[in-house]
């Protein structure tokens, strides 16, 4: 059985002012109508899948649960955690629940702020990956690198196993911008998509090794785990005694298991307002606008209004975003550093 496992747990704070912890930007219908989560289980329905986990924070129950019900998914369970322990632990108790039923259950793992153009390249690169997966390998899913970015993970393509299937010979989770660009000039590496395709009893098999505190503490979060209806709640206590990694450090990096799949499926991570410039439909100036925008004379812009008019003239390579209580004004080469104007408002209180 193959489950989609969604993960749906960031705050997405570098598209401050539209994203916002109670509404992160995976509930945001931010690249058209729909939310990204419900994109991102919209392009599940070509695969021969089971229905869907759906891993998010308790605060997001009802919106998650109405997003589904809004595209008519009924998932095989919504799992709210107390409070967010990175993917690792995330995937970890995916897969503690799916092992309840079927001890074979294959977890494909999908961030849900992602974009993918391609969706039957997509479809088809799991496909690929499935037969490894079901052997006991830790499928990932490899982009070829346009720019040394260092917000992703690298992974080097060892022994070809099959078309475009490869022996993951390393993997690099973030590397620094210099390591990053030795990668690209390297010519082997990829992009980590941060999809995954695994059986669940591998996973935790892995954990055991990697990260045995880690499978301890969801193991007992999810034996103590109340069920009301789809919504199920691992015990807060030994949940919030889980330590806090992501799954690319704390198995990815270690495993030999590891394999990956080349995948050119126009995919983009919406990090931050400057990945959506680039996957917006943009006039002859470059500029991408939503919303009620009229600009003169303006060049390679992003401009976002909720509320108001936003009006533009003279201006190049910025992002404007206004919502009813706060207008952000960046350059588009900078956006990344949204992040610490948020730090710097959490602050504030
Ligand atoms: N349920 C749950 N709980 N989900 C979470 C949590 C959590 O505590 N933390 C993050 N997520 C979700 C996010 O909402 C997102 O959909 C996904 O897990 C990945 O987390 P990010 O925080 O966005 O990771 P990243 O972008 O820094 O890095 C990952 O993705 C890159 C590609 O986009 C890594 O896998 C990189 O290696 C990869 O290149
Ligand atoms: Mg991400």
């Amino acid at each position: 059985m193959l489950v989609p496992v969604l993960l749906s747990g960031g705050v997405g704070s570098r598209l401050w002012p539209v994203s916002r912890e109670l509404h992160p930007k995976q509930l945001l219908p931010l690249a058209g109508d729909f939310s990204m989560l419900q994109d991102t289980l919209a392009r599940t329905a070509g695969l021969d899948a089971a229905d869907p986990v759906v891993v998010c924070n308790d605060d997001h129950r009802f919106m998650v649960a109405e997003q589904l019900r809004q595209i008519n998914i009924e998932p095989a369970a919504l799992i709210l955690e107390p409070a967010g322990r990175n993917t690792a632990p995330a995937v970890a108790l995916a897969a503690l629940q799916l092992l309840k039923q079927d001890a074979q259950a294959l977890m494909l793992v999908l961030p849900a702020d992602h974009l993918i153009q391609d969706v039957e390249a997509f479809t088809a690169a799991v496909a690929k990956a499935l037969p490894l997966a079901e052997s006991g390998r830790l499928m990932t899913f490899g982009v070829v690198p346009t720019q040394p970015e260092t917000g992703y993970g690298y992974i080097q393509c060892g022994a070809r196993e099959a078309e475009a299937v490869f022996d993951l010979k390393r993997f690099v989770e973030k590397p620094d911008a210099e390591t990053a660009q030795s990668y690209l000039d390297a010519g082997d590496y990829l992009w980590n998509s941060g999809m995954f395709l695994m059986r669940a009893a591998t996973y935790l098999e892995q954990l055991r090794q990697h990260a045995p505190a880690m499978l301890e503490a969801c193991e007992a979060a999810m034996a103590g785990a109340s069920r009301d209806l789809d919504f199920v709640r691992p015990e807060v206590a030994a949940f919030s005694a889980c330590p806090s990694d992501s799954i690319d450090y704390a198995v990815m990096e270690k495993t030999d298991l590891g394999a990956v799949v080349s995948l050119d499926c126009g995919w983009s991570d919406i990090g931050a307002w400057s990945a959506l410039w680039e996957v917006a439909q943009r006039d002859a100036s470059g500029n991408a606008s939503s919303g009620d925008v009229l600009l003169d004379n303006c060049r390679n812009s992003y401009f976002r209004s909720e509320s108001r008019l936003v009006a533009a003239t003279g201006v190049s390579d910025l992002v404007v975003v206004e919502t009813a209580d706060a207008v952000l004004v960046a350059d588009r080469n900078q956006v990344q550093d949204v992040k610490r104007l948020v730090n710097a408002l959490n602050e504030q209180g």
